[in-house]
């Protein structure tokens, strides 16, 4: 494949849903790596504009506007503007940050539709969905609870057991109730515009498995599986009060889909963006020669680079997006990091704690960045890379020849002569470091890109370890000079290096070295400074990070927890007292699996028949996740048998089988002994 000339780049970073504020997943995930290659292509001079915004639609909104008493807008304002101020304040150098929730936007997004709608895109299909009478509303799967068919929680979301982590469709739970009125909702036929997916697959193919094969392997993995698991119509809108209106005809009530309006979001973005400037939005979106790229988390990778493009596509006049460098999550402390359960590391806290301590952070998570795997992040890990990378090999190095040249020249950069081998070799190795930093960078390699930069500190304190200059300063003042000028010109190009990485750090360099007139592509140069300049003061880059800071991080993060547990204690109280006689009311018995089988339409309910030594009779039960039909049948089991029957999935269920759940939800036996024979009473 030939290297295609690009002379403008359109990067987005994915918008954060504006629901609560942003934390340090967010941060290494998608907006320090967007921030680092903007920043680069901005050091290269390019014409860039770096999108990013609050996605302020979607069910997530409302149901956090409903918990806190709150209208979806008084949600979104509130959050916008923390989220935005997170951004500014770990320097992520958008164009624009903007919002969904603008009319603009909502302008844009309405007129996209319409025209995929007036082409004929769209296929209309009538389809089932539950239905609050009482509320007079549609109800989205998160706007329904039941009981649990897995693990019996009764207060089970449509989409997802909160208790036990199961994956639910609305229609699996066990008494479903609606969040709105409380009562039982009905089904109700619904009309729908849906995207055809599945006629864009030839399309899909061959832009993302032929003309790409650049791209991430987790990416091109998950696009690939998508492709070869067939894609399917989706639906484009949505029966919700929250959103952007459904510009038709009889679609009265609906809104467009979240995720068709939120990427059509970083168009919008651009347009207010060009407007203000006095550009044109057009070259950004629509022309060949510009290069598209989004940054976004794995979640995100099949709205970005199979139904976007797809929308796309579908207009006819836009590009496509040419790379998408989706990365994996980031862990904290071992357990995923979590908005809900409050187990996350809040940037705007963060800050609180660490005032100027941006850089630090911005370091940690690219040098542990999650670009192929999943990555933790931990309070030691950050400690470590603070004291031991930032501080004594950075830091160290910096301070070193700054400090000596003060101490001994007055803080003029003093002359170079007669360079002996080791000066060569050290400013010769120097030269290759720019280009081994952009090339990671080009590759979207940040953290091998910042491992090239801090191996120049490396070589930097090498090269002071083996001259010693402080050593020579009584007997040769001449070499002391060389040595520090050699020193001090490896400073500078670190500092040209780390614009992109650690912005503070190099307006602090750029103050102390004054370079401001130097440029990136000066960087790995040996005379950039010249011997009239005058060094400002030495100023602390980084400072070492004491184990009781950090033992309180990790104090606050165990009282989450703690928090947590006597959380989880409530969903699943543990049980008030009771007699012998209400022990006794429970018939449990030893019983045997006859027959097993799937329940048609879920997969997470079985079908037994039990032998119970009195009958032989239904029991339905939510393991499949956790046992095999096969593997059940001729397994003894303990049966609650005088349970009243109860009707799952059209089935009518008679009686529950017991079984030992462990923390993590999973499912183990509690099979009675072989000999026990069926019928046989357990008290
Ligand atoms: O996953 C999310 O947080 C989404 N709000 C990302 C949207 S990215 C883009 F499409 F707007
Ligand atoms: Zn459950």
């Amino acid at each position: 494949m030939t290297e295609k000339k690009f002379n403008r780049f359109t990067v987005t970073a994915a918008l954060p849903y504006a629901n609560g504020p942003v934390h340090i997943g967010h941060l290494a995930g998608v907006y320090v790596p967007a921030d680092i290659y903007v920043r680069y292509l901005r050091c290269l001079g390019r014409d860039v504009a770096f999108i990013g915004g609050s996605d302020e639609h979607g069910v997530a909104i409302t149901l956090k506007a409903r918990k806190e008493g709150k209208t979806p807008q008084q949600i979104v304002d509130r959050y916008h503007e923390i989220i935005k101020k997170s951004f500014t304040s770990f320097g992520i150098s958008f164009d624009i940050y903007s919002r969904t929730s603008s009319p603009k936007h909502h302008e844009m997004a309405s007129a996209y539709f319409d025209k995929l709608y007036k082409n004929g895109v769209f296929e209309e299909k009538e389809s089932w969905n539950f239905y609050d009478e009482k509320a007079d509303q549609f109800l989205a799967d998160r706007y329904i609870k039941g009981t649990c068919p897995v693990c019996s929680f009764s207060e089970a979301y449509g989409d997802q057991c909160e208790h036990c982590g199961s994956t639910l469709s609305p229609n699996e739970l066990i008494h479903p109730k609606s969040m709105l009125s409380g009562e039982e909702p009905i089904m109700k036929a619904t009309k729908h515009w849906y995207f055809p997916l599945d006629k864009y697959e030839n399309f899909l193919r061959e832009y993302i498995l032929q003309d790409h094969t650049e791209w991430k392997p987790n990416v091109s993995g998950q696009c690939k599986s998508w492709l070869d698991g067939g894609l399917r119509a989706r639906p484009m809108t949505r029966d919700l009060g929250w959103g952007i209106k459904v510009p038709i005809k009889g679609a009265t009530g609906k809104v467009l889909y979240v995720w068709f309006d939120a990427p059509i979001g970083y168009i919008s973005a651009t347009q207010e963006w060009a407007a203000a400037k006095g550009k044109n939005w057009e070259d950004y979106w629509k022309k060949e020669d510009t290069k598209l790229v989004h940054f976004i988390g794995k979640d995100n990778i099949v709205f970005h680079c199979i139904i976007f493009p797809s929308i796309l596509q579908a207009e006819g006049s836009y590009i496509l997006p040419d790379n998408v460098p989706a990365n994996e999550f980031l862990n904290l402390e071992g357990n995923k990091i979590s908005t809900s359960r409050n187990w996350a590391v809040w940037l705007h806290e963060y800050l609180e704690d660490f005032p100027d301590k941006q850089d630090v952070l911005r370091y940690v998570l690219t040098a542990n960045a999650p670009e192929t795997k999943d990555n933790d992040f931990t309070w030691k890990d950050f400690q470590t890379r603070n004291n031991s990378e930032l501080v004594a090999i950075y830091g160290n190095f910096v301070n070193r020849a700054v400090v000596l040249t003060h101490k001994f020249f007055k803080g003029e950069v003093p002359e170079r002569q007669n360079l002996q081998k080791i000066d060569k070799d050290t400013l010769e190795a120097l030269s290759t470091f720019p280009d081994r930093i952009a090339s990671a960078l080009e590759r979207f390699k940040f953290r091998e890109a910042l491992n090239h930069l801090m191996d120049l500190a490396r070589l930097g304190n090498k090269y002071l370890a083996e001259t010693e200059p402080w050593k020579l300063i009584k007997t040769d003042l001449e070499r002391v000079s060389t040595i520090l000028n050699v020193s001090l010109q490896m400073v500078t190009s670190l500092g040209l290096l780390s614009k992109p990485f650690l912005p503070n750090t190099y307006h602090k360099l750029s103050r102390i070295l004054n370079f401001g007139d130097l440029k990136w592509q000066d960087a790995g140069r040996s005379d950039n400074l010249k011997k009239t300049t005058v060094l400002g003061p030495a100023l602390l880059l980084f400072e070492k990070i004491e184990d009781d800071v950090i033992e309180a991080q990790i104090k606050k993060l165990m009282d989450t927890k703690d928090e947590n547990q006597e959380t989880a204690v409530q969903i699943y109280p543990i049980k008030e007292k009771i007699n012998y006689d209400d022990f006794m009311k429970m018939d449990l018995r030893v019983g045997e699996i006859l027959t097993a089988e799937p329940v048609p339409k879920s997969n997470k309910l079985l079908k037994f028949t039990v032998d119970t030594g009195l009958d032989q009779r239904t029991i339905v039960s939510g393991v499949a996740k956790y046992f095999s039909p096969q593997e059940m049948v001729g397994k003894k089991v303990t049966v609650l048998l005088n349970l009243a029957p109860r009707k799952i999935m059209g089935i009518i269920s008679q009686g529950m089988l017991l079984f030992a759940e462990n923390e993590d939800g999973s499912l183990k036996s509690v099979a009675p002994d072989t000999n026990a024979t069926n019928g046989a009473g357990i008290s």
